[in-house]
């Protein structure tokens, strides 16, 4: 396995394999390697002849009220789990060769990145169409493997490849679970013992409206009070937003009368989780 910090010994390693042939897949990741992100390797690994993950804590997605800081680091633990899971290369820049100070252009992809998470976070997902763009230049592989467990950000990648002619298919992955249901998250490791039983309610919450949704519930006002209701019954949580949308536009439906994301995002103590749920309903009439 490669190890490799500098952008042009990386490109060069991707377009190496390209040469040969190979089909090359890269998982984009901010490190602290978990389950979720494995099942991303693997799926490159199933997929792909030669498989990148690049290893970021991306500065440009973390706003001045978020401690980028407080962001888990594992990096020797995160490169012994790439070479078991046969990650050909490990691209691990330094902040400075990737946003030099000179640095004056953002990919915007405007509308959905203001819904959601973009209310609370306003440029968060600039920071990540912009990085995920470098990314993409600096890794040219064939593919790119996200997690729906970021529902938002999978559908801004999707679009912003298909609005700049990025020739990088985006493969989707489903969310990878805790046994009690909580999306495995970086983020988990933070919550104390307490939080963390709680954290559970968040996917109870979601499953139960999946349910309520196939079986016959439409009205999104009803289904989202029950959520909150949900939610805080298992405690004190400060509920963000419940939103069931359209699952391309995330447009927030009224009724639930096509392909919708039920999506939801919380806090707990200092920490903020986010899970969401996909509900196909059978068109009416
Ligand atoms: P990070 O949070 O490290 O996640 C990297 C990838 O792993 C994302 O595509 C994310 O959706 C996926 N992932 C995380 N938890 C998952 C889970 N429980 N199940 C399935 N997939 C999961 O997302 C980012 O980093 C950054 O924003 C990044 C895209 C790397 C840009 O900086």
């Amino acid at each position: 396995m490669l190890k490799l910090t500098a952008i042009e010994t990386s490109r060069q390693a991707v377009w190496a394999a390209r040469q040969k042939g190979q089909q090359s897949g890269l998982v984009p990741t901010m490190g602290a390697l978990h389950e979720g992100h494995y099942s991303l390797i693997r799926e490159a690994r199933a997929r792909c002849d030669f498989v990148a993950v690049s290893v970021f804590v991306n500065p440009a997605q973390f706003g001045p009220n978020e401690d980028i800081t407080a962001y888990p680091r594992t990096e020797a633990a995160d490169l012994a789990a790439c070479e078991s899971l046969g990650v050909d290369l490990v691209f691990v820049p330094a902040v400075e060769s990737i946003f030099p100070p000179n640095t004056l252009t953002n990919v915007v992809v405007s509308g959905l990145t203001e819904r959601l998470c973009g209310l609370r976070r306003p440029g968060h997902f600039t920071g990540v169409a912009t990085v995920v763009a470098k990314l993409f230049h600096i890794l040219p592989t064939d593919v790119a493997f996200f997690g729906e467990k970021d529902y938002q950000q999978l559908q801004i990648v999707k679009r912003m490849v298909r609005d700049l002619d990025i020739p990088i298919d985006i493969v989707a992955c489903p969310t990878i679970r805790e046994p009690d249901g909580l999306a495995m998250s970086s983020r988990n490791v933070l919550l104390s013992t307490d939080e963390r039983q709680r954290a559970a309610s968040l996917s109870h919450a979601l499953f139960r409206t999946r349910d309520r949704v196939l079986g016959g519930e439409r009205d999104v006002a009803t289904l989202t009070a029950a959520i909150r209701d949900e939610i805080k019954a298992a405690g004190p949580f400060d509920v963000d937003y419940v939103e069931i949308v359209d699952d391309q536009s995330l447009e927030p439906l009224t009724t639930i009368d096509r392909s919708a994301r039920i999506c939801l995002a919380a806090r707990i103590g200092t920490v903020h989780l986010i899970d969401n749920i996909g509900v196909d309903v059978p068109p009416t009439g």
